[in-house]
């Protein structure tokens, strides 16, 4: 696609938590006047945090069980309901049906809690990606930004960022200084890819 025929707007954020990252991604274009704009939330937990912290910022939160996932037309027309043009997962568990990975080819990113390649791959999320880097004496992990395709934790990297670990590091610690590095740079890495 040319680029000058792209012009996105709509953001779509699917997690499946807490929802630190899109928290910071509402608040950073929502608030300001900038080209994109979060215009739904989706998650897969009717009791996901993420859920009423995306509320309470004025965004639309839906939850999409896993079989409603995986239903092409339910999904088309949600996407199309809100006019999504980008799709971010942002600590998002369900795999992503190949129907969703074609129709947001190049327009979706995945963040991930290690550098990949890395700790990626089946069953590397949340806290045992740290454990398992603490546990390998690694001395530097960090954040992946990376596009989605079909195959899991490997589609092309946008960017890293990475930090130093040490031996009094813990599971809670490299966990706490890699979210430090999703709050700092995810929303920008997102502005500059999809939005400049
Ligand atoms: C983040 O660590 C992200 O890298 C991973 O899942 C976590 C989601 O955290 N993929 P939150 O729900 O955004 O707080």
């Amino acid at each position: 696609m040319n680029k000058s025929d792209f012009n996105p707007r709509n953001i779509a954020v699917f997690a499946s938590g807490s929802g630190s990252n899109a928290e910071n991604i509402i608040n950073y274009f929502n608030n300001e006047s900038r080209p994109g704009f979060v215009a739904l939330v989706v998650a897969n937990r009717a009791d996901a945090p993420v859920l009423d912290r995306a509320r309470k910022l004025g965004v639309p939160a839906v939850v999409v069980s896993r079989d409603e996932f995986s239903d092409q037309r339910l999904m088309f027309d949600l996407m199309d309901r809100y006019s999504i043009d980008i799709v971010v997962l942002a600590g998002f568990l369900l795999m992503i049906p190949g129907f969703l990975i074609e129709r947001y080819r190049g327009r979706m990113v995945n963040i991930h809690p290690s550098l990949l390649p890395k700790y990626g791959g089946k069953g590397m999320y949340g806290r045992r990606v740290h454990e398992a880097v603490v546990a390998a004496g690694e001395t530097r992990s960090g954040i992946t930004i990376h596009l989605v395709d079909e195959e899991y934790d490997r589609g092309e990297i946008i960017f890293q960022a990475d930090v130093d670990i040490d031996g009094n590091d813990t599971p809670e610690s490299v966990e706490s200084k890699v979210r430090g590095l999703e709050q700092r740079h995810f929303a920008r890495v997102i502005d500059e890819t999809f939005f400049r």
